[in-house]
């Protein structure tokens, strides 16, 4: 091996050398602040200086890896290595063995450097692995994750469920004590390093298709009736619904039929021993406060009105919905403990009976 200088990587440059800057791994990238680099043991001088660099860093942050496993690993001809450079400091890697017969390489180490962990460029330095792997026709990464990388792993898309043939990888490669067997499968149609741009070319696809066969982008404008003063209009007249396929089944006797039951169940609701305080709309020389604490008020006269003008209440449940709001705003305004409270409890209940009778 020939002599070599390793060059300063960030292990070894003080915090005020460390580019801290708020801009992505990948403005980095584009601006030629970082790089990657996939490399061997080819004994040339470059190569072994940036080998020993990604060395420090690996045993910096594997500490429990003995040194010696690491260089024999690093520096054999079956491992390659891809290198995360930052302003020419080398600030971390992977070092892994591709197994191109079987389909899989086995990640051996990967770190960051301590003063450059957690900003994104473990993340990205994986995505470049699938890349370089990816466009050689190699789909499987297989891994030993020790228990702090497991979490790592997982974002980075790694499984415990081992989908790769075991025939294929059993026996070659090192199985290490309490560490788990993870595996990434990566899809050979994906462009890994530019995942945003293939999302947005088949969302472009998908809305195509969508304006194809939907009326969903047409829109249309804002009704105008209600401020002209109108209460209520035809389904029919507001525009886009039609063409939107709406078929109008409403089932005119049976909503007739509701109408005389309604009236009927409402006499009943009239004549009841506690509708007394429903009768009519609460008056401010009765309640000074009233319309400051209850914002949406109804009473019995309100209902007969609605009930009269025909069509108003197309459910029963819409006309018990009025009913219980009448007793909810009498128990807010009153109070728990006050006699009003407890009329309002026993007219709800007597009401929600007798609707819910209604066939
Ligand atoms: N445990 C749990 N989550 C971790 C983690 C860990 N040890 N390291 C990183 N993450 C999470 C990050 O919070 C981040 O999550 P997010 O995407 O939800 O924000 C995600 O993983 C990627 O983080 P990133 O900043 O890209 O990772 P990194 O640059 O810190 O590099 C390691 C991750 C594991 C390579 C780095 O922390 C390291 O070198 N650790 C020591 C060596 C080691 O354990 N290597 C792995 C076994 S060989």
């Amino acid at each position: 091996m020939p002599t070599v200088t390793p060059v300063a990587t960030t292990e070894t440059l003080g915090p005020e050398n460390i580019d801290v800057g708020k801009i992505t791994a990948k403005e980095e990238k584009e601006r030629g602040i970082l790089r990657f680099e996939v490399i061997t043991n080819d004994s040339t001088s470059k190569n072994l200086e940036l080998l020993i660099n990604l060395k420090n860093v690996f045993s910096k942050q594997l500490p429990k890896m003995p040194r010696e496993y690491i260089v024999r690993l690093m520096f054999d001809r079956f491992h390659e290595s891809l290198l995360i450079i930052k302003n020419n400091n080398v600030i971390g890697g992977i070092c892994f063995r591709p197994f191109r017969d079987q389909g899989f390489i086995e990640i051996a180490f990967c770190a960051i450097t301590s003063s450059e962990q957690v900003k994104g460029y473990g993340s990205f330095l994986m995505t470049h692995l699938k890349e370089y792997n990816r466009k050689t026709g190699i789909y499987h990464f297989l891994t030993f994750a020790d228990n702090f990388a497991i979490e790592y792993f997982q974002k980075q898309g790694f499984t415990h469920e081992i989908t790769l043939a075991k025939e294929k990888w059993k026996g070659f490669i090192q199985e290490y004590d309490g560490g788990s067997l993870m595996e990434c499968v990566v899809h050979p149609n994906v462009t890994y390093l530019d995942i945003p741009s293939m999302v947005r070319r088949q969302r472009d696809v998908l809305n195509a298709k969508i304006r194809e066969i939907s009326t969903s982008h047409l829109v249309n404008p804002g009704l105008k009736f209600f401020k002209n003063g109108e209460r209520r209009i035809a389904i029919e007249s507001i525009r886009g619904i039609k063409e939107s396929g709406w078929i109008n089944n409403v089932d005119e006797a049976q909503i007739q039929n509701l109408q005389i039951q309604l009236g009927k169940a409402l006499v009943e609701i009239k004549n009841h021993e506690d509708s007394w305080p429903f009768q009519k709309a609460v008056s401010l020389d009765e309640a000074p406060n009233y319309y400051n604490v209850v914002k949406d008020p109804v009473d019995l006269q309100m209902i007969s009105d609605r009930l009269a003008a025909n069509n108003y209440y197309i459910t029963k449940n819409i006309f018990l919905a009025d009913l219980k709001r009448m007793c909810n705003n009498c128990r807010e305004f009153n109070g728990e403990g006050t006699v009003y409270f407890e009329v309002a409890d026993r007219l709800e209940k007597f009401c929600k009976n007798l609707i819910n009778n209604i066939k």
